[in-house]
C-alpha cells in the first residue's frame, strides 16, 4: 500500500533539524533505518542523505490509525512524518548530528513499502562488493558512499566556480568522434547511416580543446567523460571523468599557477586541508633516480641509491653481470628492519619478481655490526663495508638491492618501497603530498611496436633546448610536459602544445607516421594550424582519482555512482550485452561464427 503525499511538504532534511527547532512542527520524509517497538511507544530512525533522525510514536500523541501504521514500519520503508521537535527524552546521543532532539509524530504516511534488502544499509559494509554492485541503488544509500558522492559534487561545483572566476569558459566537445591520441584502445560505435564505419568515443577532448584555442576561446574547461579500453585496476575505469582545461598565450608556469590555486581552494573548502604553495617540483630524471617512479609517493623515505660504482669490480657476478650488460645496481635502505624474518624477505623477493626482477639481494646489518646477507659469500669484507657505507646503513637496517637493466631496477625498487611502506603502515592517509613531475621524455621506445611512441601525446612540445635533437636523437628530447602527483598517484597531467605545423609534422615523422597517415588521422588539426594558432597549453585531472584520495578510499569505484568492475562490465545493468539481430542488421554487422555457436 502506497499513500500519497498530497497536502504534505517536506520542511527539512533530517540533520537540518536541531535544538533551535524545538517546539516547532515539521514534516520530514525519508527511509526507515530501523524501528523498535516498546509496546505503547515506538522508536524509528529516519534516514535521508544527510543522516539520521529519531522519531517517536506514542499512543495518545498520534491517533490509533497512525499508531497502527507505525507498528507496520520496517527497514527501508519510505515514510512521511509530521511531528513536533522536542529535546531528546532519553538523554543526548553525541554520536548523532541530531542526537539532542527527536520528533514526536502526530501523523505518518507510508509512501512506499520495501522488501527486506539483500544486505543491510549501513556504514563500512561487510557485504561483498559484487553483491553491493548488483544492487548499487541500495549500496548508494549507505552513508559512506553518499558522503563520497556529495564531496564529488562539491568539488565539481567549486571547480566550475573557480575556473569561471579565472576566465575559463565551459564548452562541450563531442562524444561521437574520431580516434583521439591518448594511446589506449578506443571504444567504437558503429554508424548506421554510413555502413561499415565507426565513431570512436573520446579518450580525452585533447584535439577539440586545441581547436578551441585556434578558434580564439582562450581559456576552456570541461568536466567530461573519457573512454579508454585498457586493463582496469583500482584506480582505472573504462569510462572516467576529467577536469579538462586548455589555455592560450601561456607557458608552463602559468598553467601550474592557476592549477595550484585551484587545488589549494579545492582541498581547503572540501576537506579542510591546507595545500602549501608553491607545490614542490621535481624533474622526471630526479624522480626516477630517487624513487624509481615518475609518480613518487614522498610521504616516506626509502630512497633509491645507485651503488653501481661501488660494486663494479666486486666478486658478485649478479651485480657485475648487470653492469656489464649496461644496467645498474641500486638499493634501498629499510631503516630499522634489520631483523625482518627470512620468510618476510622471501615474500618481498617474490613481490619483486612480479615486477620483472630476477631476484633481490639483501643485506641486514645485525645489532652487533655483523651482516646477514644473501650475497656476502661472494664479496670481500671490504667490498661489503663499502656497500654498507654507501647505503648509509646503521645497525638493524635492511638493505635490498636490484641489479638489472635500469627500467627493471626502477620498476622493482619503485614498487618495493611503496609495498614495504604499506606493510609497515607508514602511509598516513591524512597527509597530502603533492608533487609536480616535469621534463618528461618526449618519446619512449616501444619494443613491441619497434618505434618511438609519444610518452604523453603527439602534440606535446619539446623543450626549447632539446628541439634540435628531435630528428637526430629522439630518445634524449625532453618535453614541456608535467604531471601532478598526489601521494604516489598521478592525479593529472598536461603539457605545452606544439603550435608550429613544421614541428608537428616532424613529430609525426619521428613517430613513424607518413605524411598521409598523419593527415588522415589528424588532418583537421594540422590544417587548423595553418590559419593562425596561439601558443597554448593545458592539463587534465582524473576527477575520480582526486576524489578517491580526498575521501581516503582505496578504489575509484567508491567515488563513482555506477562503476564497472575489472572486466569492464556493470553488474547492475549487465552491460555490455547481446543485442537484437535486427539492430545488428541495421548496422550491417555480422558476428564471427565462433560467437554465435
Ligand atoms: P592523461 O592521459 O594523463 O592526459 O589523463 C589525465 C588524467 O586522467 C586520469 N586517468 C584516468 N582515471 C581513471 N581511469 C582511467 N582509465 C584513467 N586514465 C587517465 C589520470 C590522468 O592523470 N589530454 C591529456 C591531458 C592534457 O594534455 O591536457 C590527457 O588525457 O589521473
Ligand atoms: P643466485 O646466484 O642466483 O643464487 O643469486 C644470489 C642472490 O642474488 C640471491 O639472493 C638472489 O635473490 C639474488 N639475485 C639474483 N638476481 C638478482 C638481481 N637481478 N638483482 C638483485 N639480486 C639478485
Amino acid at each position: 500500500m502506497a499513500e500519497s503525499m498530497r497536502g504534505l511538504h517536506r520542511s527539512h532534511r533530517c540533520t537540518e533539524l536541531g535544538k533551535k527547532d524545538i517546539g516547532t512542527t515539521v514534516t520530514v520524509m525519508g527511509w526507515v533505518q530501523k524501528s523498535r517497538n516498546k509496546g505503547s511507544i515506538l522508536f524509528v530512525d529516519l534516514r535521508d542523505r544527510t543522516g539520521l533522525l529519531q522519531i517517536i510514536f506514542e499512543e495518545g500523541e498520534i491517533d490509533a490509525e497512525g499508531f497502527a501504521k507505525a507498528e507496520k514500519l520496517r527497514s527501508e520503508f519510505v515514510i512521511a512524518v509530521v511531528g513536533t521537535v522536542t529535546a531528546r527524552s532519553g538523554g543526548e546521543n553525541e554520536n548523532l548530528a541530531t542526537g539532542a532532539i527527536e520528533i514526536r509524530a502526530k501523523e505518518v504516511r507510508i509512501l512506499s513499502e520495501a522488501e527486506t534488502p539483500p544486505f543491510p544499509i549501513e556504514e563500512e559494509s561487510k557485504t561483498k562488493e559484487d553483491l553491493r554492485l548488483k544492487y548499487r541503488f541500495l549500496d548508494l544509500r549507505r552513508p559512506d558512499l553518499q558522503k563520497n558522492l556529495i564531496m564529488r559534487s562539491h568539488v565539481a561545483t567549486l571547480t566550475r566556480q573557480f575556473l569561471a572566476e579565472e576566465g575559463f569558459l565551459e564548452i562541450e566537445t563531442p562524444m561521437l568522434t574520431k580516434s583521439t591520441p591518448e594511446g589506449a584502445r578506443d571504444y567504437l560505435v558503429p554508424s548506421r547511416v554510413h555502413p561499415g564505419t565507426f565513431y570512436a568515443l573520446p579518450q580525452s577532448p585533447q584535439i577539440f580543446k586545441q581547436l578551441l584555442m585556434v578558434s580564439g576561446y582562450d581559456r576552456y574547461f570541461q568536466i567530461v567523460k573519457c573512454f579508454r579500453d585498457e586493463d582496469l585496476r583500482a584506480d582505472r575505469q573504462p569510462e572516467f571523468t576529467q577536469i579538462d582545461m586548455e589555455l592560450s598565450f601561456v607557458d608552463i608556469d602559468d598553467v601550474i599557477d592557476v592549477n595550484e590555486r585551484l587545488l589549494q581552494r579545492m582541498f581547503k573548502e572540501t576537506i579542510g586541508v591546507e595545500v602549501q604553495l608553491p607545490i614542490q617540483r621535481m624533474t622526471y630524471a630526479e624522480a626516477m633516480d630517487r624513487y624509481g617512479s615518475d609518480k613518487p609517493d614522498t610521504r616516506f623515505g626509502f630512497e633509491l641509491k645507485n651503488v653501481s660504482e661501488i660494486v663494479k669490480n666486486c666478486g658478485f657476478s649478479v651485480f657485475t653481470g648487470a653492469l656489464e650488460a649496461g644496467g645498474s645496481v641500486r638499493g634501498i635502505n629499510i631503516n630499522g628492519q634489520g631483523s625482518m624474518p627470512r620468510k618476510k624477505i622471501d615474500a618481498l623477493v617474490e613481490f619483486a619478481k612480479g615486477y620483472g626482477a630476477k631476484g633481490l639481494a639483501y643485506l641486514a646489518v645485525n645489532e652487533d655490526g655483523t651482516y646477514k646477507s644473501s650475497f656476502s659469500k661472494f664479496m670481500t669484507e671490504d667490498e661489503l663495508a663499502a656497500l654498507v657505507t654507501a647505503m648509509g646503513a646503521q645497525p638493524n637496517d635492511l638493505l635490498l638491492f636490484a641489479a638489472d637493466k635500469n627500467t627493471t631496477v626502477f620498476a622493482v625498487l619503485g614498487a618495493l618501497r611503496v609495498e614495504i611502506a604499506k606493510q609497515l603502515e607508514l602511509l598516513d592517509a591524512n597527509q597530502y603530498n603533492f608533487l609536480w613531475v616535469t621534463e618528461f621524455p618526449l618519446l619512449e621506445y616501444s619494443e613491441e611496436e619497434d618505434r618511438y611512441v609519444a610518452m604523453h601525446h603527439p602534440f606535446t612540445m619539446p623543450m626549447d633546448e632539446d628541439l634540435q635533437y628531435l630528428e637526430s636523437e629522439p630518445g634524449r628530447v625532453r618535453a614541456k610536459a608535467y604531471d601532478i602527483v598526489l601521494n604516489g598517484t598521478e592525479v593529472g597531467g598536461g603539457s605545452v602544445r606544439i603550435f608550429q605545423s613544421d614541428v608537428q609534422e616532424t613529430m609525426f615523422k619521428v613517430l613513424g607516421f607518413t605524411r598521409e597517415e598523419a593527415y588522415n588521422r589528424f588532418g583537421f588539426l594540422l590544417n587548423a594550424f595553418k590559419y593562425g594558432v596561439p601558443p597554448h597549453a593545458g592539463l587534465a585531472y582524473g576527477l575520480d582519482r582526486l576524489i578517491m584520495l580526498m575521501a581516503k578510499e582505496d578504489s575509484i569505484r567508491d567515488v563513482i555512482a555506477f562503476p564497472k568492475v575489472k572486466d569492464a562490465s556493470c553488474l547492475m545493468t549487465e552491460a555490455p550485452n547481446v543485442v537484437d539481430e535486427k539492430q545488428l542488421n541495421e548496422l550491417f554487422i555480422r558476428l564471427a561464427e565462433s560467437l554465435t555457436k
